[in-house]
């Protein structure tokens, strides 16, 4: 079973999840994408409109969650204060010591809800504003977005906030979902499962790479400069963020979407600025690395995505929580997988040479 949650060819730059390309995945709602993950098939009309509602109905977060992000420290990123909160509000789960598949499966519908609640009231409280409720009304994206700015998305911003947690939503055993797998596999409650897939997504060789794209994009400021930019870190030996993947040697399939949705966000918006500073830090470290060098080192999931970012005006900060808020359904879809088998994953140090 754990097989199918996901399949990557990391020579030909294929990714399907449950046996279905993404690139069909991103026309769908995320809900679909999420229910699929979670439950093994596609839903129905009348399953999607189910899930959609109950993913709904849990989207508010309690008053104690809020108070306690106004405590928080926003000087610094976001995923501190996710991970702090995933934590707080496991405790006012009623089902938080209910490990059947039925009260797993009410505690999932809680995170995948509430996630983006907290990201976007954390954002509101640290620009000195008030939380926006959730609105029922919306999809997942675009009531991120709503929550986060006050005001709807265009239609434009929504599909491409869905599309983002789609393409963020599963990938096999990256480290996250390892550290998700692990604590499930010790019957752990769902809350400390992903708490610990959101302490592991954070580090800067994992989740934490999107934002230092979006820092990276900053810090070339033109298109001229970007050459300038990489030949300089290539030369330092230092690496280029959003570049490589320990199973792709070719261009990740996600990162295909992203560019063409970074694209047209930027068409869209009459600015290609962000978008040609990218497209020509993409093509200097093709030409350095893989045409110069033979390394197979392309734009991975976190580079375009950065770039989108930017048009959608998220700051940095948000852009690991954001991550969060689409892979939190494979983490779920992983963990339940694993609470099936029943068997504490425990290898021995000498794997930890191969990897
Ligand atoms: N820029 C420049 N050189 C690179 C890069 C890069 N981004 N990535 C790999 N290389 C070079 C590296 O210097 C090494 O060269 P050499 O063999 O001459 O020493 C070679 O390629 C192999 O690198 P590695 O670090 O051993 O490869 P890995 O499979 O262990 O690491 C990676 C994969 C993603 C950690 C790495 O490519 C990297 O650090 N990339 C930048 C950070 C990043 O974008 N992370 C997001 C990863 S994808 C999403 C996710 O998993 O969350």
């Amino acid at each position: 079973m754990s097989k199918n949650i996901s399949f990557i060819d990391g020579l030909e730059g294929i990714l399907k999840y449950r046996e279905i390309d993404i690139n069909q995945l991103v026309e769908l709602p995320y809900d679909a994408v999420s229910y699929l993950l979670i439950m093994g098939e596609l839903p129905g009309d009348q399953e999607l409109a189910d899930y959609s509602a109950r993913l709904r109905g849990e989207r508010e977060i309690n008053r104690e969650a809020i108070d306690v992000i106004r405590m928080c420290n926003f000087n610094i990123d976001s995923m501190e204060a996710l991970r702090t909160i995933v934590s707080f509000i496991s405790q006012f789960d009623p089902d938080i010591n209910d490990n059947s598949p039925e009260g797993n499966m009410r505690k999932a519908i809680r995170l995948i809800a509430k996630i983006p609640t907290i990201v976007a009231a954390y954002h509101r409280i640290a620009n000195g504003k008030e939380p926006v409720p959730p609105d029922p009304s919306l999809s997942h994206g675009a009531n991120f977005l709503y929550m986060i700015r006050g005001s709807k998305p265009s239609d434009l911003e929504a599909e491409v906030m869905e599309k983002d947690f789609i393409l963020s939503a599963e990938h096999e055993l990256n480290a996250s979902t390892f550290s998700s797998r692990v604590t499930a596999s010790t019957l752990s409650d769902l809350y400390s499962a992903v708490v610990s897939g959101l302490c592991t997504l954070k580090g800067p060789l994992h989740g934490g790479a999107r934002a230092e794209v979006m820092a990276m994009i900053d810090e070339i400021s033109s298109p001229e400069d970007a050459e300038k930019y990489v030949l300089e870190k290539l030369a330092k030996k230092e690496k280029i963020m959003g570049f490589g993947h320990r199973v792709y040697k070719t261009y990740d399939p996600r990162g295909v979407v992203f560019k063409q949705l970074s694209r047209q966000l930027a068409e869209a918006k009459g600015n290609m600025y962000w978008y040609e500073i990218a497209e020509a830090t993409e093509r200097t470290v093709i030409r350095e690395l893989v045409e110069k060098k033979g390394k197979p080192i392309y734009p991975n999931v976190d580079f375009y995505s950065g770039v989108i970012y930017k048009y959608l005006d998220i700051p940095p900060k948000l852009a690991t929580s954001i991550f969060a808020i689409g892979r939190v359904s494979g983490w779920i879809a992983h963990c339940f997988d694993q609470y099936e088998k029943k068997k504490i994953i425990r290898p021995r140090a000498f794997m930890l040479d191969e990897c």
